[in-house]
């Protein structure tokens, strides 16, 4: 079954075409991040425009890369219905509902947290795509949820951020320090010229019993932090204060998922998922601490994309509870608690 995917939630444009929920034909993705860079972070009125300009294109684009003349050989659309901002999202939506109608394929909306998720199971091998109950962790710019999964679309949330995301935390860090926007790759690059052990850092959520994320807390150190330092502060500082705060932010995330693994003996593999896990030393930290394969996605994966979307639309369409109403819209905020298992 091919299906095609529509990402618009932020600041990438995204098209896809996958195969069977895991086989990516072609994926496109248009950064915005040259025109929110003037601004800092992003404005969702550019975001919204940019997505507008750039989706026919797009999916010009996609054909061509197929070597089709038509999208006849599509069995259906999957498009994100949300959470994200929602004059981006309203975008694409109405996009793909036009699409929809013209091609006459069924329409399929998405949860873009829950895609981030079937992201990282992209390229995996069949064996390893199967095995449940695995862990699976979004850590994006706009959420930090652990959830536990006993097959596709069972999404029981474990626990999430009773404030910042951790990539909001490396982005706003990263702000208060005069790096550029997205700061999560500026912190990595500085990261890696410098020594975590020169800088003392505070231990966030450290109680065994909690298992939700905070990131307020850190980011509030490191703005007290920067005032304290003398100014401006040197290259090989910098790298001490980026690789020290990397080791926190992570490392809170690395001890979390070691206690969840105790509550959750039988996990299989743990799915890491969201812009945050192309970070190479958050890779090579989990793979140390974990006693289970941990599975994260290719790098093209990691950040926004089509394809997740395409991959979790291809699942939700074999469930025998989706239905083909059209009656919905985009949402920009999403009550996750539906979705937190009940202790
Ligand atoms: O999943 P994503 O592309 O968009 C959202 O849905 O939020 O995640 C973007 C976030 C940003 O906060 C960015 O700074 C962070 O992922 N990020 C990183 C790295 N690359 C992107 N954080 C740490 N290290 C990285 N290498
Ligand atoms: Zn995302």
């Amino acid at each position: 079954m091919l299906v095609l995917g529509i990402e618009s939630s932020c600041d990438e444009t995204a098209l896809a075409v996958v195969e069977d929920g895991h086989k990516v034909l072609v994926s496109l993705v248009a950064s915005q991040v040259a025109q929110h860079l003037p601004f800092g972070g992003v404005v969702p009125e550019v975001a919204a425009r940019e997505h507008l300009k750039m989706l026919s294109p797009m999916l010009e684009e996609l054909k061509v890369k197929l070597g089709w003349n038509s999208l006849a050989k599509i069995d259906a659309i999957s498009v994100t219905q949300g959470p994200g901002l929602i004059g981006a999202l309203l975008v694409g939506v109405a996009f793909a509902k036009g699409l929809s109608a013209s091609l006459k394929k069924p329409l399929v909306p998405v949860n873009h947290v829950h895609a981030h998720i079937h992201g990282a199971l992209l390229g995996v091998a069949q064996e390893q795509r199967t095995q449940y109950p695995v862990l699976a962790l979004v850590v994006s710019g706009g959420h930090t949820n652990l959830y536990r999964m006993t097959s596709p679309l069972d999404f029981q949330l474990v626990a999430s951020s009773i404030d910042d995301a951790c990539g909001e935390c490396f982005d706003k860090v990263a702000k208060i320090f005069g790096l550029s926007y997205p700061g999560g790759p500026e912190i990595e690059r500085l990261a890696k010229t410098g020594h975590s052990k020169k800088v003392v850092m505070p231990r966030m959520v450290d109680e065994k019993s909690r298992l939700e994320f905070s990131y307020s807390g850190l980011k509030t150190f490191m703005a007290n932090l920067y005032h304290r330092e003398d100014k401006p502060i040197s290259a090989e500082r910098m790298g001490d204060i980026a690789s020290a705060f990397q080791e926190e932010a992570l490392g809170q995330i690395a001890r979390k998922l070691r206690r969840a693994f105790e509550i959750f003996p039988d996990t299989k593999a743990v799915l890491i998922a969201g812009g945050v896990a192309a970070n190479s030393r958050f890779r090579s930290m989990l793979q140390e601490v974990l006693p289970c394969p941990a599975l994260f996605p290719p790098l093209d994966y990691c950040s926004d994309n089509a394809a997740m979307i395409a991959a979790l639309g291809y699942h939700t369409l074999q469930s025998p509870q989706f239905s083909l109403n059209q009656d919905w819209d985009a949402y920009s905020r999403y009550d996750f608690d539906q979705f937190r298992i009940k202790k």
